[in-house]
């Protein structure tokens, strides 16, 4: 029997599986890490706590399985995108990585924008100047820390530096290279353009492949570390994002999924490049060769109910301990006993800034309306809806450019929730699926590592072999729900705007 392994390298964890070539688990570990908020907008991670995990998370899926290491053909990566990993001439890190949802390089993004121009930067990257995405970080660290960027020989994405560890190659591959800013989307290549005109050492950046093509080998050191033999494949692996999709099925025009990870993501397959005039939903290089696919990205999706429960949520975990029942199916019912609207209670889950549809890094979360007959049920109610509501905008965009959505598939731990998913389902309008493997991302990129190493002769035939569709978990929109949440959202969506000047004088002060 062939094997394959898929990493993910998430935001607060790394979790490695070890699949058979038709996608059984056989077995995954998983090790968690900081992120650090050194500011308020700011949010950091140390590059060398995600290649130990990666390297014991494989060691662990090995000896744990006791499969004999030749079998494992090809490794795939997946991981959170946009992250700055610089590293010196020796290859050593120089700053700990300022990650996707950092939001400290407006500035930037200004100068971005006036260098390139707002509509060539468009027509090229297929996006306007993000304070997640790379370049602007890069431009960061050059005006505020000039001694950092005159020792970085080499710029990275986090999980590429995972595949540097493993592998000792520079390499990247087109899904997450198009969340750098620096990759002319359209053409798959590095902008010659977008570089001289920010004044960015081409020689600094990565080789870039598709995501099914192999970058290397794992090299003497690594394999000694993890167990691999050193004649395993590394492929291209893809963004987060991208990954999901292939783990999810979603290869083909008019397929859609929604995912709840720490930011929450509606992610659509499409054969063009098509790109929103405003922005407000990203257009990238897919994992499947020579596509695309359009995503609205919301930036505290997920991590809105785990920042709520961090802080405010010592009560459910009393409750938990005494009853023995889970914290999520607590809530799970006390949000099914609490009528749409939370009771007059809306929540804006802006606690990092906003991507889609606002493209604002200053706005901030809110509670609206809360009264004192308000409960911890009502509070945790309005939470779940706000993340429901930012998931609608980045459906609504979507729908408004014309992006067909035939099949909507849910898949993330955060819609793990039936609650969540009918949630979706009912304020979307549309019937929300899910598909027996639940390993998104992990699968997707073992899914691309048995493309490159020769198992499959594509990506879309291996998922019609590997992914299938869970028929007992399917929920349809009840339509009267929709309606009721339409008022709520109308109100959410007035909320931002009634808002957005308070924001930007909240940021001065
Ligand atoms: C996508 C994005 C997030 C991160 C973290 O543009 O920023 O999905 O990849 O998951």
């Amino acid at each position: 029997m062939n094997y394959l392994i898929g990493i993910d390298l998430g935001t607060s964890s790394t979790k490695t599986v070890l699949f058979d070539e038709v996608g059984n688990i056989i077995a995954d570990s998983k090790i968690d890490y900081p992120m650090y908020t050194p500011h308020n907008g700011w949010a950091e991670q140390e590059p060398d706590d995600w290649a130990n995990a990666a390297v014991n998370t494989i060691a662990n899926v090995i000896k744990d399985s006791g499969v004999n290491k030749d079998d494992i053909k090809g490794i795939g990566i997946s991981g959170q995108m946009h992250g700055l990993v610089m590293l010196d001439e020796d290859g050593k890190v120089i700053r700990p990585s300022i990650i996707w949802c950092d939001q400290r390089t407006g500035k930037e993004c200004d100068e971005i924008t006036e260098k390139v121009g707002a509509e060539r930067l468009i027509e090229i990257t297929a996006n306007p100047a993000l304070t997640g995405f790379t370049a602007s970080k890069i431009l960061w660290v050059k005006n505020n820390e000039p001694e950092n960027y005159a020792k970085c020989k080499h710029i990275l994405l986090p999980k590429d530096y995972v595949r540097y560890v493993l592998t000792g190659e520079f390499a990247t591959e087109v899904s997450d290279a198009s969340g750098m800013q620096l990759l002319d989307v359209p053409k798959r290549q590095w902008s010659d353009e977008v570089l001289e005109k920010l004044d960015i050492d081409k020689s600094m950046l990565a080789k870039v492949y598709e995501s099914c093509e192999v970058t290397g080998t794992i090299t003497e050191e690594a394999a000694a570390k993890t167990g691999l033999s050193t004649s395993t494949v590394v492929v291209g692996g893809a963004g987060d994002n991208a990954a999901a999709a292939v783990g999810t099925g979603v290869v083909e025009e008019g397929m859609a999924f929604t995912t709840i990870g720490t930011s929450g993501v509606v992610f659509a397959h499409s054969k063009e490049v098509k790109i929103d005039p405003k922005g407000r939903v990203h257009t990238f290089c897919c994992a499947v060769p020579g596509e695309w696919h359009q995503m609205g990205v919301t930036q505290a999706c997920g991590y809105s109910l785990q920042w709520y429960l961090d802080n405010c949520g010592n009560s459910y975990a009393y409750d938990a301990e005494k009853t023995g029942e889970g914290i999520y199916d607590i809530i799970d019912r006390e949000v099914l006993d609490t009528p749409i609207g939370s009771n007059k209670l809306i929540y804006l889950p802006y606690l990092n800034g906003e991507r889609t549809p606002h493209l604002d890094p200053d706005c901030r979360g809110v509670f609206f309306g809360l009264s004192s007959m308000h409960k911890r049920s009502d509070m945790v109610r309005a939470v779940y809806e706000g993340m429901i509501y930012s998931l609608t905008d980045c459906k609504d965009v979507l729908d408004e450019m014309g992006v067909p959505i035939n099949e909507m598939m849910a898949c993330g731990g955060g819609l793990k929730s039936v609650v969540k998913r009918q949630m979706l389902s009912d304020s979307f309008g549309v019937d929300v699926n899910t598909v027996t493997a639940k390993e998104g991302p992990a699968l997707g990129v073992a899914i691309l590592a048995g493309v490159g190493a020769g198992l499959y002769e594509s990506v879309q035939e291996a998922c019609k072999k590997m992914i299938h569709k869970d028929p007992d978990n399917a929920c349809t929109p009840n339509m009267d729900n929709n309606k009721e949440y339409d008022k709520y959202h109308a109100i959410y969506k007035k909320l931002y705007d009634d808002l957005k000047d308070s924001f930007k004088d909240m940021a001065k002060l």
